[in-house]
């Protein structure tokens, strides 16, 4: 047997770890200030939840899951995406009981059977948050403005445009659909197999075909930012004079159609060039009839997930070389006394919340000293058994290439403060 890992599917290894639990702590610590509220869920869902809500005619629901049968003959999923379960534990929890606003986030690996590339995944982490109860404009603008602040605080706002539209609701589409009929049947013979049956079924999903001619014929197809109700008009204008006000860039894209078919009124997607054909970081929008579609009350809604591995990438670019130093100091030590007080020293630093390393053996200085300049270790104790005896200890400072020798209470002093 060959030991390799699914294709699509990565490992995230220690030395990128301080990258992902910095974006991760970022996250949290925004959205707390938001007062959203960590909610963790199944992986695994009922396939229906899915299908109802992403729509049976998505590429999602139609090529990607990962489905298969309980040993009951139940169908069960894998979550392609987060929204989906987020709703589904807030009707069954009767959240919406409780208060009228529902502020929700959520980690986690999603699932999808798409051809892995660069930035595309078959496992892959979202981090998510869902707004549930207002319908009000200014709820749609806090959300935007937050996920902007998280990629403001990760640094990474330089590669990335913030793009913005509506995909209007259920007064002002039903009327965009037949339009979007009325432009797409006489083409229909020069349009993929897929798209000819998506005019019977769901031709908005046309206009988010891949397939080279049929997006030529897409560009000229009348679009739902032109022909929104005035409802949905004003909702639009509204979030944009939110987000103007507290000055978050965006540009309004009339061309974004989002990939699943809950979304109503504003949707935004958030774009960076730097990634190739894997260009969106987040996605998001308002869902107004998912609540009620899985069962609840009538909910209005607004979200969106990052892609953690392009957030990455990213932040790779703007930080490049290794991310968040682990160990502040690392004792070498020579001769078994000397090695029995490193023992004691690490123990006490790391009582202090100091991370240290220590060797456990006999090896060589020089093997220990290349071990501490490899550690990142900002500060190496050196103990030999002349230290030992004078009660002292060689402190190195690494970036300064600096010694000088102290008492231990002097040394121990100096590790605790930070650097
Ligand atoms: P989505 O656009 O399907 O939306 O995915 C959101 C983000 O997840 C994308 O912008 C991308 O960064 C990342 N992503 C998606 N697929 C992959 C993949 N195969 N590999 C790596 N990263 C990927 C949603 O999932 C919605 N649930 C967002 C939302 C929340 N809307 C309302 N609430």
């Amino acid at each position: 047997m060959e030991t390799r890992s699914i294709r699509g599917f990565h490992d995230v290894l220690p030395e990128e770890i301080k990258r992902w639990h910095h974006i991760e702590e970022e996250a949290k610590s925004v959205f707390e200030l938001h007062g959203f509220s960590e909610l963790r869920m199944p992986v695994l869902e009922f396939t229906e939840i899915f299908a109802r809500s992403l729509g049976t005619t998505t590429d999602i629901v139609e090529k990607e899951m990962y489905t298969f049968q309980d040993r009951d003959g139940s169908s069960l999923t894998l979550r392609p995406e987060g929204t989906a379960g987020v709703v589904r534990a807030y009707i069954e929890n009767s959240m919406w009981a409780r208060s009228p606003v529902t502020k929700l986030y959520y980690t986690g690996m999603m699932f999808r059977h798409e051809r892995p590339q660069k930035g595309r995944f078959r496992g892959f982490y979202q981090i998510g948050a869902e707004l549930l109860g207002p319908e009000e404009p200014p709820s749609d603008a806090e959300l935007i403005a937050m996920v902007w602040k998280l990629l403001e605080g990760i640094g990474i706002t330089k590669y990335l445009k913030l793009e913005l539209s509506s995909l209007g609701d259920d007064n002002c589409r039903p009327r965009y659909k037949e339009m979007l009929i009325a432009f797409f049947t006489p083409e229909k013979e020069r349009l993929c197999e897929d798209c000819r049956r998506r005019l019977g079924t769901n031709p908005l999903r046309i206009l988010d075909c891949k397939v080279k001619g049929c997006r030529e014929i897409a560009a000229r197809a009348p679009r739902m930012i032109d022909n929104l109700c005035g409802d949905c008009s004003r909702h639009l204008a509204e979030v944009r004079e939110n987000l103007d006000s507290v000055g978050v860039p965006y540009v309004i894209n009339p061309g974004i159609v989002r990939g699943l078919d809950y979304y109503t009124r504003t949707v935004f997607e958030i774009t960076t060039e730097e990634l190739g054909s894997q260009n969106a970081v987040a996605a998001g929008g308002r869902y107004d009839g998912l609540v009620e579609e899985l069962g609840g009350p009538r909910t209005p809604a607004v979200g969106f997930a990052v892609g953690m591995e392009r957030l990455i990438l990213l932040h790779q670019m703007a930080f490049p070389g290794g991310f968040g130093r682990e160990i502040r100091v690392f004792i070498a030590h020579m001769g078994e006394e000397a090695r029995k007080k490193a023992f004691q020293l690490a123990s006490e630093l790391r009582g202090r919340g100091v991370a240290t390393e220590t060797d456990y053996g006999q090896k060589s200085l020089k093997s220990q000293l290349k071990r501490a300049d490899k550690s990142g270790a900002g500060l190496t104790f050196i103990i030999g058994e002349d230290e030992l005896n004078r009660g002292v200890v060689k402190v190195r400072n690494m970036s300064a290439s600096t010694e000088e020798e102290m008492d231990f209470g002097s040394a121990l002093e100096l590790a605790s403060q930070s650097d």
